[in-house]
Formats: C-alpha cells, sequence, structure tokens
C-alpha cells in the first residue's frame, strides 16, 4: 500500500484530547502514514453550520480508514431539525454514507484491571466481541415521523436478507480466528425481522461447518451477558440490540475507558476500510480537564493498523505498549483505585511513547 492515508475526526468534548494522544501513537509505529484532520459533529456544527461538512465526507471516500474521537454533547442536544444534531447528522450519516454496515466491539479484561469488573472474580476475565450491524434496522427504516397532530410516533425496523447476509459472515469469520462460537441475538419469538435475522444466519452458517452457532434472545443474552459472561465469544445481533447490548457488555470489564472499536465496509477483501473509534462517548464532564483516558482510542488504532491497513506487527506494539504500561502501575483517573496516583491524558500519551522507544 503507497503511502496509506488516515482520516483523523476530533470531534466533540474529550474527542479532540484522547485523538491527539492516539494520533502521536499512530505516528510513532507508522511514520509513512499521512494524517489529515477534520471537523465533525458540533465542532464542525459551530464551525460551518453542518455536523458532517461535505468536505469532510470527500476526505473520509479517499482515505483508507478513520479514526473518531466521539461527537456530541449538551451544547447541542435540542437542536433542531434532528438531522443537525451531532449524533444523527453527523455519526449515523457517516456510517451511512461510507457505508460500515458491521461494528465490531471486543470486550476484553485487561489482567491488570480485574479488580474494577463490577463482577464477581472468576467472571471478571471478560473477552468476547459484540458484531452490530449498523446500518440497518430501526435506525434508518422509513417511515420514521409524527401522526395525528403529534400524538402518535412511528419508527420502522426493516431488514433485507442481503443486510443480514453481509454481518453474519463477518461475525463467522471472526469466531473462527477466536474460539468457534457464535451466538446470534434476535427477538424471534416477537419479529418478523427477527425471524428473517435468524432464518439468515442459520443459512450463511451451513458455510462455517467448524463454527458452533447458537441462537438467543435479546433479553437473555442480557441476563446471560452479567451471570456468565466468559461462555460468549462472539455475538452477533442487529442494530438496536447491538447498541444496548454492546454498552452491557462494555461495562463488565469495569474499564469503559479502555474499549476500542470498528466500522467496517464489508465484502471488500480482506483489509477494509473501517471508522475506529473508542466506545465512550465524548464525556462533556471531563472534558477540557485533561484527565481522560486516551487508551480506548489508542487500541483503535490498533484495530486501524491491523484491519484497513494490514499492518499486524505494528498493531501488537501499540497493543503490547498499553499491557506494558498498565502493568508497570499508570493508571489514568478513570482506572485508579482509591488512593492511587493517576496521570493525566497526555502524561498516559508520553508513558505510551516512551514504552514504544525502547523498541519494543
Ligand atoms: C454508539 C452510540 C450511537 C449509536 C449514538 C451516539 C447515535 O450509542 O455508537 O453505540 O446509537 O449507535
Ligand atoms: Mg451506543
Amino acid at each position: 500500500m503507497a503511502e496509506p492515508k488516515v482520516v483523523v475526526l476530533p470531534g466533540d468534548g474529550i474527542g479532540p484530547e484522547v485523538v491527539e494522544q492516539a494520533v502521536r501513537v499512530l505516528i510513532a509505529v507508522a511514520p509513512d502514514v499521512a494524517v489529515e484532520e477534520r471537523l465533525i459533529g458540533g465542532a464542525a456544527l459551530d464551525a460551518v453550520g453542518h455536523p458532517l461538512p461535505q468536505e469532510t465526507l470527500d476526505a473520509c471516500l479517499r482515505c483508507n480508514a478513520v479514526l473518531l474521537g466521539a461527537v456530541g454533547g449538551p451544547k447541542w442536544d435540542c437542536i433542531q431539525p434532528v438531522e443537525l444534531r451531532p449524533e444523527v447528522g453527523g455519526l449515523l450519516a457517516l456510517r451511512k454514507a461510507l457505508r460500515l454496515n458491521a461494528n465490531l466491539r471486543p470486550v476484553r479484561t485487561f489482567p491488570a484491571l480485574a479488580a474494577a469488573s463490577p463482577l464477581k472474580a472468576e467472571n471478571a476475565l471478560v473477552d468476547l466481541v459484540v458484531v452490530r450491524e449498523l446500518t440497518g434496522g430501526i435506525y434508518f427504516g422509513r417511515p420514521r415521523e409524527r401522526r395525528e397532530g403529534g400524538r402518535v410516533a412511528v419508527d420502522t425496523c426493516l431488514y433485507s436478507v442481503d443486510e443480514v447476509e453481509a454481518v453474519a459472515h463477518v461475525a463467522f469469520r471472526l469466531a473462527s480466528q477466536r474460539r468457534r462460537r457464535v451466538t446470534s441475538v434476535d427477538k424471534a419469538n416477537v419479529l418478523e425481522t427477527s425471524r428473517l435475522w435468524r432464518e439468515t444466519v442459520e443459512r450463511v452458517s451451513s458455510a462455517y461447518p467448524e463454527i458452533e452457532l447458537e441462537h438467543m434472545l435479546v433479553d437473555n443474552c442480557a441476563m446471560q451477558l452479567v451471570r456468565n459472561p466468559r461462555r460468549f465469544d462472539v455475538i452477533l445481533t442487529e442494530n438496536l440490540f447491538g447498541d444496548v447490548l454492546s454498552d452491557e457488555a462494555a461495562v463488565l470489564t469495569g474499564s469503559l475507558g479502555m474499549l476500542p472499536s470498528a466500522s467496517l465496509r464489508t465484502g471488500q477483501g480482506s483489509s477494509p476500510f473501517g471508522l475506529y473509534e473508542p466506545a465512550h462517548g465524548s464525556a462533556p464532564d471531563i472534558a477540557g480537564t485533561g484527565r481522560a483516558n486516551p487508551l480506548a482510542t489508542v487500541l483503535s488504532v490498533a484495530m486501524l493498523l491491523r484491519t484497513s491497513l494490514a499492518r499486524p506487527e505494528a498493531a501488537d506494539r501499540v497493543e503490547r505498549a498499553v499491557e506494558r504500561v498498565l502493568d508497570a502501575g499508570v493508571r489514568t483517573a478513570d482506572l485508579a483505585e482509591a488512593g492511587q496516583a493517576w496521570v493525566g491524558t497526555r502524561e498516559m500519551g508520553d508513558a505510551l511513547l516512551a514504552d514504544l522507544k525502547l523498541g519494543r
């Protein structure tokens, strides 16, 4: 790949602070990568009047991967029309325009942080991935409207076989590199879209005889995640269920500030285009204080290097640096136990860079 290009979208809240450190790490392990910064979210709305400027979209369409911080915050929560809100007009519109149909959220406990998990010790070492369909379902189905003078509201959940197949293949392929188990989550006892989902996943599974497939209803899955999260390897689900379950799964490690995510455009070979972002949001309450944990964004850089740039060695270096820094006891405020000393966002970046400079 000749000089890969990464577009960086810092966005709102703590987004710019965490992205700054992640970009330092990216440049340290992949100095030939060209990095271009663009506006998104509330920051774009304030600067140029739209949460997803055409110029930003054009840059994303011309690059190999996108690194995003976070969008949204109280300042923009009441903006009308809703298409101008950072989440809807910025992030959701970008996912749709870039056709990012598969969202991967790995949830893995770092042994050094296991004590932070809300679960009993024997359950705390979670290692699962949520694969969430990202550009269909109730998030994007039409009509979406008010009727009868505003007293009735309609959202539409719609799925096609093609949409389900595309994301199901991602889950099965991923499981084949892991513990070979896919749990497909739906509400097939009630919803027609879920019955289509289940049939389609079942059919796709016949191409992967080595993978064990189980179906689970979403309410049961929510319970099993808390009761026995170690039974899960890859959880495959639709857009709205995936939104809810991935937050639930994320908190099991006790360290939301550690979780990366990838949103991929499937069906284009082994190094798909993708957008990478931390699973936490814009955290407006600590924005600007220099306290945010940049590690979820740094680990998103590792996913970006491995998946869209096909640089597994560079990705490994980043992940090992994170592990070593944690093992050495370096903590941001969100990771520190009571009474434990902690460092700021930039100092965490410094610690990673110092570790990487040792050439490991
Ligand atoms: C996520 C977020 C978004 C979603 C919001 C910000 C629109 O919660 O990425 O999970 O619901 O998809
Ligand atoms: Mg969410």
